[in-house]
């Protein structure tokens, strides 16, 4: 049997997912891949064979995308791929975005660092690419109507899920738009009845998450039009979307996710404004401040990570010493508490909870002592006033407040906080992105004292692409 019927004969029995190198001890100049779920991506040239574009960067951005159930042979000259009952195939060749970019850390220690201080750049192409579709003009995506439907659906895992978290708050509150939102491995087996006329958006920065591609899948074979948020466009999620609204951000290497968050936001809260408008549910004076607000970002970011980090590294060596960390937090701070201990828990490995500060009484006050800070991330908004008076239980009972908040917030609150953060007084809609600034900041010098892998946490991988 040669060893293209070997393979053949052997993937028909093979079950589950899979992504293949097989290499060769008497052939050293052949592979053969195969793929079923995980991505595979073979690079020409000098042929190559990865899970991920950018792993190919370096060398070409010729690439080739196996689908699924493919199997390929790959040597010197060039690769056959054969489909999943053994026939020869064609897969088109495409120019990756991802060679524009060779990653490497520059001057940094560590790629998330890099990625920190990359934000105001990054977030600064949003407004940019997103104005015409705000604006409705003919060049904008026409699939995506969201005139027209009833409902939206969300989902993502991890930090996408929570930036999709932050987004329901900005379509219902300024479009009026109910969203149906839950994280990926729940989504795609609840069996939601999602009417065909709505429309589901799936948040992926590496865009080949396995339960965030399922769901998209679940949400397709109801008739839904789907968008993909993604911050590679030629990735799994970006591919079988109907409309891809790429977030921009450039490569993201270490496994906590910073800049692509900032920026899925950036996204999430132009298509708000977008369907705000589209719905007639706010004035074109409004879709102005905000669109102006938006386009605001990259200045305010800049003049935050100018000023905080001598203060968070502070803060950071002195909370390094803690077991477990509670976050806080009302409206679209809430998912934002959530982040902010995700980041703390995924590369420091101290455990964190976010909460929301409406919550506390119902549970998580039990657990308050002086050896559990809190971190309260209360901007002067409409929920500032409730978010003190938590702030103030915590206090009563010997908590520990370290409070992020903005300029007025900090006039207002009269608390004695073990430490504050003072950000610029930002429009609500921006507010989730500049807050996140000295969360992720604070999560890595933390992790940074207490010397951990901040780019490789410890059993965790940057793209999910299995169950
Ligand atoms: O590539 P994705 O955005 O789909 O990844 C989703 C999560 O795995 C990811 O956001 C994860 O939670 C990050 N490590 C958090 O920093």
């Amino acid at each position: 049997m040669g060893r293209g019927e070997a393979m053949h004969a052997m993937l028909k029995r093979v079950k589950g997912a899979y992504a293949l190198a097989i290499l060769f001890e008497d052939d050293p100049s052949s592979i053969i891949a195969a793929r079923n779920g995980p991505p595979l991506a073979i690079g020409h040239g000098e042929m190559f064979l990865a899970s991920d574009v950018i792993a190919l960067a370096p060398f070409t951005n010729e690439v080739t995308y196996l689908l699924d159930g493919d199997w390929a042979v790959i040597g010197k000259g060039g690769a056959a791929i054969f489909d999943v009952d053994g026939y020869p195939v064609e897969r088109p060749r495409q120019t990756s975005m991802a060679a524009a970019y060779l990653a490497n850390r520059g001057q940094h220690r560590h790629f998330m660092e890099k990625e920190i201080y990359e934000q105001p750049e990054a977030i600064g192409h949003v407004p940019a690419h997103y104005v015409s579709l705000i604006e409705n003009r003919a060049d904008a995506v026409p699939i995506f109507d969201f005139a027209s439907i009833p409902t939206l659906a969300i989902s993502a895992c991890g930090t996408a899920y929570l930036a999709g978290l932050i987004g329901k708050y900005w379509f219902e509150r300024y479009a009026r738009l109910p969203v149906e939102i839950d994280v990926a491995s729940e989504f795609r087996y609840r069996e939601i009845p999602l009417s065909p006329q709505s429309a589901a958006l799936f948040i992926s920065q590496s865009g080949e998450t396995a339960d965030t591609l399922a769901s998209l899948r679940y949400c397709k074979k109801l008739g839904l039009t789907i968008g993909a948020i993604v911050n590679a466009a030629e990735s799994s999620i970006g591919r079988e979307a109907d409309a891809v609204f790429p977030i921009l951000a450039g490569p993201e290497i270490g496994v906590a996710s910073t800049k692509a968050f900032t920026c899925q936001l950036a996204v999430l809260a132009a298509l708000a404004i977008s369907a705000a408008r589209t719905r007639g549910t706010i004035t074109e004076n409004e879709v102005q401040a905000l669109v102006r607000s938006l386009a605001e970002t990259p200045r305010i970011m800049s003049q935050v990570l100018d000023s905080i980090q001598p203060k968070v590294e502070l803060l950071a060596r002195e909370l390094s010493k803690y077991h477990d960390v509670l976050y806080l937090g009302r409206g679209t701070s809430f998912p934002l508490a959530m982040e902010g201990a995700l980041k703390l828990k995924e590369i420091s490995y101290i455990h964190a909870e976010g909460y929301a500060a409406g919550e506390l009484k119902h549970g998580p006050i039990a657990l308050i002592d002086k050896n559990m800070p809190v971190i309260v991330i209360a901007p002067f908004d409409r929920f500032f006033n409730k978010t003190v008076s938590n702030m103030e239980e915590v206090a009563a009972r010997g908590g520990r407040v370290i409070l992020v908040t903005d300029e007025k917030g900090a006039t207002a609150s009269k608390l004695d906080t073990t430490h504050t953060i003072v950000l610029p007084a930002v429009d609500e809609i921006i507010a989730p992105m500049i807050f996140s600034l000295p969360l992720q900041l604070l999560a890595y010098h933390t992790a940074v004292f207490l010397g951990t892998d901040v780019d490789q946490p410890r059993n965790l991988a940057k793209s999910v692409t299995i169950e």
